[in-house]
């Protein structure tokens, strides 16, 4: 792919790399764009000053939320190489979520391409101190200028970056989740298995609802019954009960994780059972009640590990491992972030290098 690249003129001062950076609150120097065009197809890729775009008032996203997006991490390891990890997983994602909403799909290549040429571009912002990355956010949306219903002749697509610390506050500590029985994520046939706004937008009610209750995400029941787990606000979610390990099956509401399917590969390898099958909430409390609940933890890229340490379902509170980091929870941590940082054998070829 040809990628005409502009230089900024005024390069930003950046931020101290600690703790403090965050989630998404610094936006590095440049950014990707390209077009998609009925009549061109992919054209106009460019690296180009991080800035405000023009668009007109009536583009379809701006009233139809024709909107889809990725979200992806560089790191930095201790001898200066910059890795990817798993990209073409979210190649793949992204086209099936651009599939489910009419929008154009681009090839595994010219995803990866696009995301890597940017970061090699902005790698003096990748982060070095610990818990630290670069996230990679890259999206679709439908420019055409029009307030009828139906798929955009125009899209643009984009890659921000942004160097982070952890996504929640708590850092690595476990976390407070609300177990939502009023409203729901997703259902068979809609959008949940994609990455696209809309399912955001529609979330944040909860995640309001459960905040003013002094909780940090919610988790999702499933659409239908109320009554199984599905995954948690920003992330999937799995449960240690009596030695087995046991998450929701992605058949159309749960997002597919990137991080989901790398911490099942891991628990696999290391001989745990993995059950991927619907888990009721009234199973799941029952558990807590007899003690077998050992350890919960979310999985996702900005949310990397993130132990559970409490659950309140219809006001019933069950703490897990006496709101501690479970031992498994950590050394799926310790693992899966010595293979990013590229500290630890990659024994699965997930790592890819930025050159
Ligand atoms: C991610 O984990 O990359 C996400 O996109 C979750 C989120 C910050 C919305």
């Amino acid at each position: 792919m040809k990628i005409e690249v502009i230089e900024t003129s005024q390069k930003k001062t950046k931020p101290e790399w600690d703790q403090n950076l965050g989630f998404g609150k610094y936006f590095t120097d440049h950014m990707f764009t390209m077009d998609w065009t009925e009549k061109d197809g992919w054209c106009n890729a460019k690296i180009e000053p991080y800035g405000p775009m023009v668009l007109d008032p009536a583009s379809l996203v701006l009233h139809y939320a024709q909107e889809t997006f990725e979200g992806m991490k560089a790191y930095k390891t201790k001898d200066g190489r910059v890795l990817l990890f798993r990209p073409e997983m979210n190649a793949r994602r992204f086209a099936n979520s651009n599939r489910r909403l009419c929008m154009p799909v681009m090839s595994e290549e010219m995803f990866i391409e696009a995301v890597a040429s940017v970061v090699e571009h902005e790698k003096d912002w990748i982060p070095t101190a610990e818990g630290t990355s670069l996230y990679i956010r890259p999206f679709m949306f439908a420019t055409e200028a029009s307030v009828g219903v139906h798929p955009s002749s125009k899209y643009k697509f984009v890659i921000v970056l942004s160097p982070v610390a952890a996504y929640y506050p708590e850092g690595v500590s476990p976390v407070k989740i609300y177990v939502e029985d009023e409203y729901v994520r997703a259902t068979k046939g809609g959008t949940g298995f994609t990455k696209c706004g809309g399912n955001y937008a529609a979330s944040i009610a909860a995640q309001v609802k459960a905040q003013e209750l002094g909780y940090t995400q919610v988790l999702w029941l499933d659409g239908v019954e109320r009554k199984y787990v599905e995954e948690v606000g920003t992330m999937n979610v799995m449960f240690k009960i009596d030695g087995k390990i046991i998450t929701a099956p992605c058949d159309g509401t749960v997002l597919p994780g990137v991080t989901r399917d790398s911490i099942i590969h891991l628990l696999k390898h290391w001989g745990y059972e993995v059950e991927e099958r619907h888990l009721a909430i009234d199973d799941l409390m029952q558990a807590g009640r007899a003690g077998k609940l050992e350890e919960a933890f979310g999985t996702g890229t900005a949310a990397v590990i993130s132990p559970v340490g409490e659950l309140n379902y219809k006001g019933e509170i069950t703490v897990i491992n006496d709101f501690k980091t479970g031992e498994l929870t950590q050394k799926l941590y310790d693992t899966l972030t010595g293979i990013q940082w590229g500290d630890l054998d990659d024994p699965f070829g997930w790592t890819y290098e930025v050159k």
